[in-house]
């Protein structure tokens, strides 16, 4: 789906605040998105920039599900099933994303947005990077990327991922840096799968979408995105990248990162360039949500009914995770706590709560620890383990920390009070109030 579309639908239901007034891309669109989310904000007139800037957008798993038109809880078995029943694309040479060719490039006539005091610089934190490997073909992930020039970025690029596999493996590689993207692409976009997998086949399974071929590298990009950023990331070429908010809303160091060098820029005629705010709501839900089928399939494998997984945002939305189980045997809270950090590397702690707490619920999930967890019996750790190197706390360098998990899911055989909570009479307030 084009972006633009979905927001003119959001804007008809009265649920996006449009800004008409002239808003700065450098620090003040970023404190309008911080102070409104998580409401959707469209800002029609951005002062150094043409273009139209929206963000919030996507802030949580409500506003996700309103855009596929499924329930919360239906989230994590619609991207299970996309991930394992994938499908190609229908192909396109009338790409929306390419409907304007820019003659040169000038990364200043974007809208790049320049988030908070402390950063290094203008970043791209939504784009969708579309890259390729002689041998695993194309693969998508997210790489922040910070302007230093009118023509040249530097990407943030984590060791493991695949782009950095590919990047180790060639040296230099061709990408498209796809910004303004529907949830089926960002979403595709934040799964871990397999290498060799091309995430926009994920994508096209969660809700058919079009690909198109990149005008100056061999690259099939989501031709319905707002703009493309094609070039060439070289992984020697360094320059200093940061200090810039990460996920944890703390301030990741300055390193010495690849450049980005942008060799065109193709957008749609009315593009609508998409702002993510670092280390906010919508940067976490799209960094755990889609790791969350991951987990659940690990613990659906250890023969445990399990009903739901929640990457809290609380927790960084990295971090920390609830998992809902319909317990059937004594032990299936611990079983399930191993299996869930099977599940997720970069987790510390792991909460495991019975079907009948709302885990997306603060106040239940701390309700059920208070009242079910008892520490001898229900608590794991596992000590000096490498966990994420997003967490402050752990060892710079190894990421080593420790890790617990917490199983809050009731005796089944209670010898003394009950768990169950009491509930008071169900009334019709019509009959005393009136209408
Ligand atoms: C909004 C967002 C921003 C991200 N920024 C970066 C980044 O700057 N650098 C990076 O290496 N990973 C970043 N990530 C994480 C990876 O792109 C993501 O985990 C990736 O999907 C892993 O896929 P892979 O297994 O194909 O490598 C970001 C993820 C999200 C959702």
């Amino acid at each position: 789906m084009i972006l633009e579309e979905y927001i003119m639908k959001l804007k008809q239901d009265g649920k996006i605040t449009a800004i008409s007034k002239s808003v700065s891309k450098n620090l003040e669109i970023a404190g309008v998105l911080k102070t409104l989310e998580p409401k959707p904000v469209l800002f029609e007139n951005v002062k150094e920039s043409r273009f139209r800037v929206a963000g919030n957008l996507f802030c949580n798993k409500t506003q996700v599900a309103d855009y596929f038109g499924i329930t919360t809880e239906e989230i994590i078995p619609t991207l299970a099933n996309a991930i394992e029943n994938r499908s190609e694309p229908e192909q396109t040479s009338k790409a929306p994303c390419q409907e304007e060719v820019e003659d040169k490039v000038d990364l200043d006539i974007l809208p790049i947005l320049f988030h908070n005091e402390i950063d290094g610089g203008p970043y791209i934190s939504s784009g969708v990077v579309v890259s390729s490997d002689p041998e695993y073909g194309q693969n998508l992930d997210f790489h922040r990327a910070m302007q230093i020039g009118r023509n040249r970025m530097v990407a943030r690029v984590v060791s493991g991922r695949d782009f950095h596999r590919y990047l180790e493996r060639n040296g230099e590689v061709d990408v498209a840096f796809c910004v303004g993207n529907t949830p089926e692409v960002l979403i595709a976009a934040a799964t871990s799968v397999e290498t060799g997998i091309n995430e926009l086949e994920i994508a096209n399974a969660l809700r058919p979408i079009r690909v198109t071929k990149a005008k100056t590298v061999d690259l099939m990009i989501p031709a319905d995105c707002e703009f493309v950023l094609e070039g060439r990331v070289v992984l020697k070429e360094r320059h200093a990248e940061g200090p810039f908010i990460d996920l944890t809303e703390t301030v990741d160091v300055i390193r010495q990162e690849p450049i980005f060098e942008v060799k065109k820029i193709t957008h749609r005629k009315s593009a609508i360039w998409q702002g993510l705010l670092p280390g906010r709501s919508e940067h976490k839900i799209l960094m755990g949500m889609p790791r969350e089928p991951t987990i659940f399939k690990k613990i659906k494998e250890r023969g445990i009914n399990v009903l739901d997984v929640y990457i809290t945002p609380g927790g960084t939305s990295w971090l920390h995770v609830a998992v809902k189980i319909q317990k059937k045997n004594e032990d299936d809270g611990l079983q399930a706590l191993e299996a869930a950090f099977a599940g997720h590397k970069s987790a510390k702690h792991i909460w495991v709560y019975d079907d009948d707490i709302d885990i997306y619920s603060d106040e239940e999930r701390e309700w059920a620890m208070a009242t079910r967890f008892q520490a001898d019996v229900d608590l794991i750790m596992k000590d000096r383990e490498p966990g994420s190197s997003l967490d402050p706390s752990a060892e710079p360098g190894t990421k080593l920390t420790t890790k617990c998990g917490f199983d809050c899911t009731r005796v089944i055989d209670a010898k003394g009070k009950g768990f169950a909570k009491a509930k008071f009479p169900e009334v019709d307030l019509k009959k005393y109030l009136g209408e």
